[in-house]
């Protein structure tokens, strides 16, 4: 095997339930390998509120290295009440932003899909729960995220800055990003502002819509940003992809998730002109930790986009997305989705029971990727 074949997957299990769930994903990864005869180097590197104990810093030098040179980045999730109180820029959630800052990831895919083997988790009325596949592109490198942040004495007490910048430049890349994938949809382009309000969103705008004239495939709308979070539980069949920035973005994506069942289903992928990382939407949720009760679904999901986005490996990762449907038409399910009539699993037992399902329809695949 040539080293263009081997595949360098660094992972960040990260805090809390971040170790549980990226372990699960890299067996199902291990086991796509073995079946499809790929071959993945997996090395773990500390990262979040754990190598801030370890190191002093949520993003020490070895980790930002490793990342740097890997072909994609499998990440769980930081942070915890044990670092609550440090100061911003010393925070797990430091970690994640320097290292999407340093690896230039400025697009941030969310698809949210309600799946019919799910659908009696949406806490939409039945007439509004059809047809709900929404592809949230988030901004991910810009915006207050990354503006000057500084708190200064104040008659009152204190007074907190929070500055929010966009540059042309910034709008334009992850617009085009947006823009192409909606004409490989259905040509629906929801752009999400507060251009009423905001200057950044002016701008964000006004640039869309100079665009939108190079895509005439692509029919463009905008949206205060109040209104698309009424419209997403109202009315979220109209949606196909979403364009919003960095805060907006994380907003309404966690409502996105809250539609389809459990923001423990939901994948992403961060990308740039380097290594594309790979995370589910959710958090270190310290409550859960240790207790093999977390839901793997987001991070087996993140692990598939990995292998379609980041590999080509198509075949292989609809012979894991589609072993995940048939759990849960199978009634197996995680206890944030359990309900009446349903066999809760935990964390563990998910991934047993995944491994399974994907031996069992293993014969039926061959892979069609690019051999890695
Ligand atoms: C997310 C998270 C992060 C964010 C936090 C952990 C910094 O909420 O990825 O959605 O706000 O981007
Ligand atoms: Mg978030």
């Amino acid at each position: 095997m040539t080293s263009e074949n081997i595949k360098k997957i660094i992972l960040l299990p990260g805090d809390g339930i971040g170790p549980e769930i990226v372990r699960v994903a890299v067996r199902v990864l291990k086991d796509c390998a073995g079946k499809f005869g790929h071959h993945f180097d997996f090395a773990e590197f500390p990262f979040g509120g754990c190598a801030l104990d370890a190191a002093g810093k949520p993003l020490p030098a070895e980790t930002l290295a490793a990342c740097k040179s890997a072909d994609a980045i499998l990440l769980g999730a930081v942070g915890g009440p044990k670092w609550d109180a440090q100061p911003l820029g010393n925070r797990p959630e430091s970690g994640l932003l320097a290292l999407r800052k340093e690896l230039g990831l400025y697009i941030n895919l969310r698809p949210i899909d309600l799946r019919a083997s799910l659908q009696s988790l949406t806490p939409l009325r039945a007439d509004r729960a059809n047809d709900v596949h929404i592809d949230f592109v988030r901004e991910l490198a810009g915006d207050i995220y990354f503006g000057k942040h500084h708190v200064e004495a104040d008659p009152s007490g204190e007074r907190a800055v929070d500055e929010a910048v966009y540059t042309t430049g910034e709008v334009e890349r992850v617009a085009k990003y947006a823009f192409a994938r909606a004409e490989a949809r259905t040509g629906r382009l929801t752009s999400i502002d507060k251009a009423n309000v905001l200057s950044t969103s002016q701008l964000w705008r006004r640039t869309v819509t100079r665009m939108a004239a190079n895509h005439p495939g692509v029919k463009l709308e905008h949206m205060y940003v109040d209104n698309a979070a009424m419209q997403l539980v109202l009315s979220p069949a109209q949606f196909d992809v979403i364009l919003t920035s960095n805060m907006f973005g994380d907003i309404l994506s966690d409502l996105g998730a809250a539609l389809v069942g459990s923001i423990g289903l939901i994948p992403s992928m961060s990308r740039g002109p380097g290594p594309s990382l790979y995370e589910p939407i959710h958090g270190s949720a310290p409550s859960l930790a240790g207790k093999d009760v977390a839901c793997p679904v987001g991070t087996i999901l993140s692990a598939s986009m990995m292998l379609r986005e980041s590999f080509g490996l198509t075949r292989e990762a609809e012979w894991i997305e589609s072993a995940v449907d048939r759990l849960f038409v199978n009634g197996i399910r995680t206890p944030d989705i359990v309900e009446p009539g349903t066999t809760r699993v935990g964390c563990n037992e998910f991934g047993e029971r995944l491994l399974a399902e994907m031996a069992g329809a293993a014969g039926q695949h061959q892979s069609t990727g690019r051999g890695v």
